[in-house]
């Protein structure tokens, strides 16, 4: 058994984006296999493999939390925490720090950068914001998603998606519900491109991209409110391969009242999107980790926010020729290049699945 000892404060009461600062600690050491108990005076040690002990106000970020060995934790170069094994009990006289000190002393300890700061009531906004961008999915915020972020994705949409979940984040609103909702606007978009003129093309366009910013939301909220599940994870994998299909699907049904072999176009784009997540998802499949593309951007991100500008622009057998052709050139790339991949790494060591439910 794994105990966290945490060291009570005020602090920990305040809330921060839904939940209280202590519910925020628990949760995070409980997912990393820790029972968690908040003490104030008067420590005792109980039998463990291992305490991890933590003596300052602290809001760990880091979400795929893993703490193994003898170590020490690091943040901002300020030590916040302890992380020592069982025999921590044989320099435990009642004095706590005395014991971590002279444990730190006997034994070798590896220090670990673990993402976390130290929290007061002071820096409760500074906190906020950095509890926020810790739920975008890029490797500096140490999470270990199936794929990092795209560029419009990193530059737009996480930029306003931060802001929804800012608000949404005391509300009653779960992942799920943002991932149908914003697959329902994906339909409405759909339906006004099959009105078929430039007022109802441009709205489409706007809702396009709005679904391109949900698509962000439903998993900032996941994470934010610890309710990542798989269920969850692959709705908004499989509804974003139903988005992708009606939305060309409908811009080149209204191409076609034009000249009939945009029919050709729509079928290549649409191949072409469902081939770079499918490209993707196969690869995260078989390797076990993240796939980490330095090719065409293409993502779906990109894809529907050139569908946003085709629509303003009123250009949209454009979007569907850079779609059709960026995508599919982008997929013949990745066969090449996991291939030469294949060689380099083999590992899957270190890697987690995602969150479980
Ligand atoms: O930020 P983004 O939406 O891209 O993150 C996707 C991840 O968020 C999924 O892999 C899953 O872990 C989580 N998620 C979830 N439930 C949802 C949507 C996303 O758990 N409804
Ligand atoms: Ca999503
Ligand atoms: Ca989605």
């Amino acid at each position: 058994m794994k105990v966290a000892l945490i060291k009570d404060s005020k602090v920990y009461d305040n809330k921060l984006l839904g939940l209280t600062l202590r519910e925020r600690i628990k949760k995070t050491l409980e997912r990393a296999g820790f029972v968690v108990e908040f003490f104030n005076d008067g420590l005792t040690l109980r039998e463990a493999e291992s305490y991890l002990f933590i003596l300052e106000p602290v809001l760990i970020l880091e979400r795929d939390l893993r703490l193994e060995g003898k170590k020490a934790l690091i943040s901002d170069n300020s030590l916040f925490g302890y992380l020592f094994e069982g025999d921590f009990r044989n320099f435990f006289s009642g004095d706590l720090l005395s014991a971590i000190e002279r444990y730190i002393s006997m034994n070798s300890i590896e220090k670990q950068e673990v993402w976390a700061v130290k929290v007061s009531e002071e820096n409760l906004k500074k906190a906020e914001k950095l509890l926020l961008e810790s739920l975008v999915k890029s490797e500096k915020t140490g999470l270990k998603p199936a794929y990092y972020d795209g560029v419009i994705a990193r530059v737009v949409n996480r930029k306003i998606s931060l802001r929804i979940s800012k608000f949404l984040a005391g509300k009653n609103v779960t992942p799920n519900q943002i991932t149908v909702f914003s697959f329902l606007l994906s339909l409405v978009a759909a339906m006004l491109y099959l009105i078929n003129n430039y007022l109802a093309t441009l709205v489409a366009g706007i809702i396009v991209q709005i679904h391109n910013i949900l698509d962000c939301s439903d998993g900032e909220i996941a994470r934010l409110k610890f309710m990542e599940s798989s269920y969850g994870a692959w709705l908004d994998g499989v509804l974003d391969r139903y988005a992708d299909f009606v939305i060309i699907f409908s811009i080149t049904f209204s191409l076609s009242q034009l000249n009939q072999s945009y029919w050709i176009l729509g079928f290549l784009a649409a191949f072409a999107a469902l081939m770079i997540a499918y490209t993707g998802d196969k690869f995260v499949a078989a390797y076990k980790t993240t796939y980490k593309s330095k090719g065409i951007p293409i993502t779906r991100d990109v894809r529907l926010f050139i569908i946003f500008l085709g629509s303003i622009f009123n250009q949209l057998a454009a979007s569907l020729i850079l779609i059709a052709v960026l995508g599919n050139a982008e997929c013949l790339r990745r066969i090449f290049e996991i291939k030469v991949l294949n060689s380099e790494t083999t590992t899957s060591k270190g890697w987690t699945t995602e969150r479980r439910a």
